[in-house]
């Protein structure tokens, strides 16, 4: 079992976006996939109710059950878990980068967020777990992206070789209980979602 934590210190970065969409397509490859939620908003968990459907679990949780949710999805055969974190709590941040295998950084192109990531990278290397950027909301025929990978790569941290655009469909999905591979399976969305799945996936060694 693999374990990601999604932590951005910035609020609307798309940690929950993300969590979700990795969710289904862990779903679809065949991973028994949970999500914990650990943000006192409870996103993930709303999109979940909305959903109606068993798969993938979602959890809702304080981060110190954390060990024994983790213990628990392992006994009950998950192949991977996405701990959906919340922004401006640090503790909950660090609870989850210590019990994660990878944390992942969403951060849009923009000089905040970019920033932000400081924070997380910093967390992530004082919980010595490997870390992860993905541009997230990137607009389409813009310079952002080039502009903000040459930010990431100074920061020393990895950038996911693939981003996720500024799309419609990531929103729309999310509303009616969906990720972006259910609602548009056809989408440049679903096409984004699956590339940064399969180099997370690599990064992790899922097979
Ligand atoms: N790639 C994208 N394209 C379009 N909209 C997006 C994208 N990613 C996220 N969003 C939208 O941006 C908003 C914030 O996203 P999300 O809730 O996933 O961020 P978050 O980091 O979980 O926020 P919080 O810090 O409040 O938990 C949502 O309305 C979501 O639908
Ligand atoms: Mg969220």
């Amino acid at each position: 079992m693999k374990t990601i934590a999604v932590v951005s210190q910035k609020g609307g970065a798309g940690k929950t976006t993300i969590a979700v969409n990795l969710a289904i397509a862990a779903e679809q490859r065949g991973l028994h996939c949970a999500i914990v939620d650990l943000d006192p908003q409870s996103s993930a968990k709303c999109w979940h109710d909305i959903r109606r459907k068993e798969s993938p679990v979602v959890i809702s949780s304080h981060s110190s059950r954390l060990p024994y949710i983790l213990q628990t999805a392992r006994e009950n055969g998950a192949g991977l878990v996405i701990l959906d974190t919340a922004p401006h709590s640090e503790t909950v941040a660090l609870s989850a980068a210590r019990a994660a295998d990878l944390v992942l950084i969403p951060c849009r192109p923009s000089v905040f967020d970019l920033r932000a990531i400081v924070t997380s990278v910093d967390l992530a290397s004082l919980a010595q777990t490997p870390a992860v950027v993905v541009l997230n909301g990137v607009p389409s025929r813009s310079v952002l992206a080039a502009e903000a990978s040459t930010a990431i790569t100074g920061y020393g941290v990895d950038m996911a070789p693939d981003t996720l655009g500024q799309r419609a469909a990531f929103v729309h999905s999310l509303t009616v209980g969906l990720s972006v591979l259910e609602y548009e399976q056809a989408s440049k969305a679903a096409e984004e979602i699956l590339a940064v799945f399969r180099w997370l996936c690599s990064r992790l060694g899922i097979n």
